[in-house]
């Protein structure tokens, strides 16, 4: 049934594709892959960013649905809980490789030993960071010469290294599924997260090239562009009645594997993305009124920012 009702939704993205082209929406750019159905047959799946917000949601989700899982992090501590979560609740194989993506290209020899011998069906691109929890202007980032070094490492150069390691054995074994989570904030320019909202544009378009490069070797990429999710990310923005859970996300972004290769990943942010093109376009995003306007915003999130800081109800699952 669920197929079903995803089916015809493909249907009718596809032919609002064609006919409203501009606002492109996130819908469904149908592209099945023959290999992206029985992926879930392979046996390990790699997460970047694995061990909260959307990363761990993957994780436990791929590992319910029968992986084995790798989870690379930050940190140790909370690489063993949550590798210990996993292996308790879903009695799945678990690896952990500890890491910082925001050190560049010296960290990917390492990771590369930790995935030795591994048959790898699935890799998750998730891990990012925004280089401020609040809006601002470019020249308003803390520490700017060290931020944006450790953005673009974080944001893209994690992307592009974690595919060259692991796209190869995929290709032999014309087998495989790269997930890349980029965000809405790429898919529109967003003034206030300049630098972010660059990098995630990049996500987005790495993946699409990357889909039609590889489809006829049995690969799939798909590109995930969410709206917002409740996450360590976005907890300073407070409660948001538009905002999903991890998990419920990770569930609804999993589900279109196989039928988008570009996705909100979930029905809410496909809506959100849709109203957005239409009542919020680009002219009058980019506009000075808007910026004016934006800027009153910032100051209010700030305030707002502190106080959710200070009694935040956000707990990881
Ligand atoms: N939340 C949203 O609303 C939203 C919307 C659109 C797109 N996204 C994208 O979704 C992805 C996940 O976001 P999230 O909200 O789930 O973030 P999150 O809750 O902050 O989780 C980030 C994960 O990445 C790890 N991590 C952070 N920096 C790292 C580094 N330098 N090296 C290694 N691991 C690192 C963190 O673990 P450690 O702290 O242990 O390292 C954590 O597991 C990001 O790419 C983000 O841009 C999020």
């Amino acid at each position: 049934g669920f197929v079903l009702f995803l089916r015809g939704i493909s249907c009718f993205a596809g032919f609002s594709t064609i006919c409203f082209f501009p606002l492109e929406t996130h819908f469904y750019h149908l592209s099945v892959s023959a290999g992206a159905r029985n992926l879930l047959c392979l046996s390990h799946a790699v997460v970047t960013g694995a061990t909260s917000g959307i990363g761990r949601a993957y994780a436990n989700e791929l590992a319910r649905r029968g992986m084995d899982i790798v989870l690379i992090s930050r940190s140790a501590e909370k690489l063993r809980q949550v590798a210990g979560d996993i292996e308790s609740r879903f009695g799945r194989k678990t690896r952990v490789i500890q890491t910082d993506f925001t050190e560049g290209p010296s960290i990917y020899a390492a990771i590369e030993g930790g995935l030795q011998g591994l048959d790898i069906g699935i890799l998750v691109n998730n891990v990012g960071m925004n280089y401020s929890e609040l809006l601002s202007r470019f020249l308003d980032i803390p520490s700017p010469e060290q931020k944006i070094t450790q953005v673009i490492n974080c944001n893209i150069m994690s992307v592009t290294q974690m595919t060259r390691l692991v796209l190869p054995r995929m290709i032999e074994r014309r087998k495989g599924l790269v997930i890349n989570i980029s965000s809405e904030a790429g898919s529109q320019p967003q003034p206030m997260l300049a630098m972010y909202s660059a990098t995630k544009i990049f996500v987005t378009y790495f993946s699409r090239c990357l889909d039609a490069e590889y489809r006829l070797r049995g690969i799939t990429v798909q590109c995930v562009a969410p709206f917002m999710v409740f996450t360590n990310m976005t907890r300073h923005l407070g409660v948001n009645p538009l905002a999903k859970r991890a998990p419920e996300f990770a569930w609804e972004a999993l589900n279109t594997v196989g039928h988008a290769t570009f996705t909100s990943g979930c029905m809410s942010h496909a809506l959100q993305n849709l109203a957005l093109s239409i009542f919020f376009p680009d002219w009058l995003r980019l506009s000075s009124f808007c910026m004016k306007h934006m800027e009153d915003y910032a100051q209010r999130v700030r305030q707002q920012g502190k106080e959710a800081l200070d009694s935040s109800t956000y707990k990881e699952e």
